[in-house]
């Protein structure tokens, strides 16, 4: 309580008396500090100390935050942070009381919510329902760069890209086009195909790796289209995020309750590509698509017939975007670094290996959605795959025994748009008309995480 109160700082004051006043706050707390580490048998030093480390919880480590902390210069985070800190030593024993008293009435209401929630589903308002795609939309930027652009820039040629990527030409985001712009005109354009109202859209899944803001782009997203009434949120499963969210989308709607749901697959990874490394600048660009999920009458009307689903972490090095200095397990050795080490690398690509899993995660990952739906790799007619390198997707298709004209392919046009790559891919099939009803096809993504996903859908 007593050094809660030493930390109060009045905030009626001007800032540099706020600031003197923490310093000598701060010299007093260590002064404290220091007395109780000099008392052995004090057991308030040692509960303070205890305190200190459960405040932290797992979020920082011990001896990196002591140093942070008894390093001469105050800021307003450390303030904070301390005072937070400092708070909650005081509230401990309040804290203690309270969990005691918490946890009586959660034993109590807990009988009651159970209660509740078998009520509803004994009196369910909503029953299972079947999916489809209803509305298919895409965007992107009007800035592109080719590839002779690109070998001003690196030792490179367009012979070299086209050959071992299939890749042309890549668009990239400029003046005020942003992650959030992209997704708005991907949307609007789906939600006319499907002829369903912003308003009616119950929920909205952004999968993306590069969003416009640290907490999610979806609420951006659904503020700029005027989807009051659903939930958003991101999803982060790098160039699979798009099939994951799709099966994610598809299940809100099979589970009940929900009758239309946009899955957006969006990326600007330009902003963490190293346009000096050639052998990543040349493969990635941006772009967006977006799909409408709507509830069918029955649910044997659901359009999904398959998927599959992995994650490989102990391969995650192969494929990063870290935050600066993790790699090297930094830690932050002062207030201004803090700032520095908030941001993130550039991409890092080990291509030989991303390249080997890709050719066999791919057609393993489509053969189990094809062992879900109980079909045979001959039943689909059009393979939508992450559009990563034309081998690749040549790889997969030779795999499944599938020829030329049943792959989808635009990789010349965006290259590699990561979450975007597969609706953007869909989204040319279906308005080019090649996708037409009663048509499967299945679709496939893999990448960073590592990731590797894959669904069927009868069209
Ligand atoms: N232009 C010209 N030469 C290049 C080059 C470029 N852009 N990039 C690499 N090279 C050179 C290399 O330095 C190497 O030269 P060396 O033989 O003198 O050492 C040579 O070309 C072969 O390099 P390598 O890395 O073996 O080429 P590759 O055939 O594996 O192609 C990728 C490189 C990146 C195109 C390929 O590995 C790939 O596409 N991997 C998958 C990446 C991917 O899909 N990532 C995203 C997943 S979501």
């Amino acid at each position: 309580m007593q050094m809660c109160a030493l930390l109060w700082i009045n905030a009626s004051r001007t800032s540099t008396e706020r600031e003197g006043e923490r310093e000598r706050s701060l010299l007093r707390l260590r002064g404290r500090e220091e007395a109780g580490k000099r008392d052995e048998s004090s057991s308030s030093a040692e509960s303070f100390r205890n305190s200190f480390k459960s405040a932290l919880r797992a979020r920082i480590e011990w001896r990196s935050f002591i140093h942070h902390m008894s390093s001469p210069s105050t800021t307003m985070m450390r303030v904070s942070w301390r005072r937070a800190i400092v708070g909650s030593v005081e509230n401990t024993t309040t804290n203690n009381r309270r969990a005691r008293q918490h946890e009586k009435t959660k034993r109590k209401t807990t009988t009651t919510r159970h209660a509740t929630k078998c009520q509803t589903s004994q009196t369910a308002s909503f029953s299972p329902k079947g999916a489809k795609i209803s509305g298919v939309g895409k965007a992107l930027p009007k800035k592109f760069i080719t590839n002779d652009d690109l070998a001003k820039l690196v030792e490179t040629n367009d012979e070299w890209i086209r050959t071992r990527t299939g890749i042309g030409k890549r668009h990239v985001i400029s003046g005020d086009e942003t992650l959030t712009s992209l997704a708005e005109e991907a949307s609007l354009e789906a939600l006319k195909m499907a002829n369903v109202n912003p308003e009616d859209i119950d929920l909205i899944i952004v999968a993306t790796s590069s969003p416009d803001d640290l907490f999610g782009s979806a609420c951006l997203l659904q503020s700029a289209i005027g989807a009051k009434g659903a939930l958003a949120y991101d999803l982060t499963a790098a160039c699979s995020g798009f099939v994951v969210g799709l099966v994610n989308g598809m299940h809100y709607i099979r589970g009940g309750g929900y009758e239309n749901v946009l899955v957006v697959g969006a990326d600007v990874l330009s902003r963490y590509v190293d346009w000096r490394d050639r052998g990543t600048c040349i493969l990635f660009g941006d772009g967006c698509g977006a799909v409408v999920l709507t509830a069918t009458s029955k649910v044997e009307e659901c359009s999904l017939l398959g998927f599959d689903m992995h994650s490989d972490g102990s391969q995650n090095h192969h494929l990063t975007a870290k935050v600066c200095g993790a790699k090297a397990g930094k830690v932050w050795q002062s207030d201004s670094e803090a700032g520095e080490l908030t941001s993130y690398d550039n991409i890092g690509m080990n291509g030989q290996d991303v390249f080997k899993f890709a050719v066999r995660a791919v057609p393993m990952t489509i053969k189990e959605s094809l062992k879900n739906a109980n079909m045979q790799p001959e039943e689909i007619d059009h393979l939508v795959l992450h559009q990563a390198n034309q081998r690749i997707i040549d790889a997969a298709a030779q795999r499944l025994g599938l020829g030329d004209d049943k792959v989808v392919s635009n990789i010349a046009e965006y290259g590699n748009t990561s979450a975007a790559s597969v609706p953007l891919a869909l989204c040319e099939a279906v308005e080019s008309g090649n996708v037409k009803r009663g048509d499967v096809v299945a679709m496939a993504g893999f990448g960073a995480g590592l990731t590797w996903a894959s669904c069927l859908l009868k069209w």
